[in-house]
């Protein structure tokens, strides 16, 4: 496995692939692997000849009193990993290389509105923290394809933005997210829970499920369904941030017509922030 630590090697290395005209996939991640990574690393390798895996714990997603001092680092673990996978290369660059001006007098990028909705209502400066970063790993690497996980929607959605917004030259891909046996999404979180958390947790894939088969029966009363998913949770002894029900396209809240909807949630168990989501699909009258 080859680990690249500067944007200079990285764009040596991708610069020879794109002059051969081969195609290039970013898989970016902030470590800590598991098998939803793994699939993601999957589903990169069939849409290119070459991936790229970047490792970052990017400090600017984090806000004050969040874990990034506390965030997983199994850097060696992670490479073997990688390795079975079939992956070659690695960048991981630090936090210098990513932000050679320093945090306070970076450049950022922020997708308006919408990184203040949902999860940035109580994590305010996270998407901000995440669109920075992203837009320079793509920046780098240059890549065709950049992968993300189905478990973070929203911030797949705010990336779709981002690209189409500043003519960022790369198709994203949306992978399943990858459940443990009972439905628990599986996330570098989840090694904070207790055997007992993680029973409970997976409350919460269970509600929305539930709550997805209600809207299918009937979408009249969305407000409604929210309303009983959250009291459903709560009753739990979760720490509900919201229950939401909005367009797959852009988590603007559905008006009547619309058919592709997605139910998210966030919730708290302890300490520990759990999300979730299931896309729901209408089929029209
Ligand atoms: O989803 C993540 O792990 C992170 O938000 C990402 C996309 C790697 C940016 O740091």
């Amino acid at each position: 496995m080859q680990h690249i630590l500067t944007t200079a090697d990285l764009r040596k290395v991708t610069a020879s692939f794109s002059e051969a005209r081969e195609s290039i996939a970013l898989v970016p991640t902030m470590g800590n692997l598991h098998s939803g990574h793994i699939s993601l690393v999957e589903l990169a390798k069939q849409n290119a000849e070459h991936v790229i895996v970047s490792l970052f714990v990017n400090p600017s997603q984090f806000g004050q009193g969040e874990d990034y001092l506390e965030y997983p680092r199994t850097l060696e673990i992670d490479s073997l990993k990688l390795e079975q996978a079939g992956i070659k290369m690695l960048f991981v660059p630090k936090v210098e290389e990513i932000y050679p001006l320093g945090l306070d007098d970076a450049t950022h990028i922020e997708v308006p509105d919408l990184s203040d909705d949902l999860c940035g209502e109580s994590r305010p400066g996270h998407f901000f923290g995440v669109t920075s970063v992203v837009c320079r790993l793509l920046n780098i690497c240059n890549p065709d394809i950049a992968v993300f996980g189905q478990k973070d929607y929203q911030q797949y959605v705010i990336l779709q933005r981002m690209v189409s917004d500043l003519n960022i030259p790369v198709r994203l891909l949306l992978g399943p997210t990858q459940r443990e046996g009972n439905g628990l999404a599986m996330s570098s979180r989840n090694g904070y829970l207790s055997k007992g958390e993680k029973k409970q947790a997976s409350f919460i894939y269970s509600t929305l499920v539930a709550a997805s088969e209600e809207i299918i029966q009937d979408s009249s009363d969305l407000n409604g369904i929210e309303i009983n998913a959250f009291e459903e949770m709560t009753k739990k002894g979760f720490k509900v941030d919201y229950v939401a029900i909005r367009r797959s396209s852009d988590l603007k809240k559905p008006k009547g017509g619309d058919t592709k909807l997605v139910i998210l949630a966030a919730a708290r168990l302890g300490n520990v922030r759990l999300i979730d989501n299931v896309l729901v699909k209408l089929t029209k009258n």
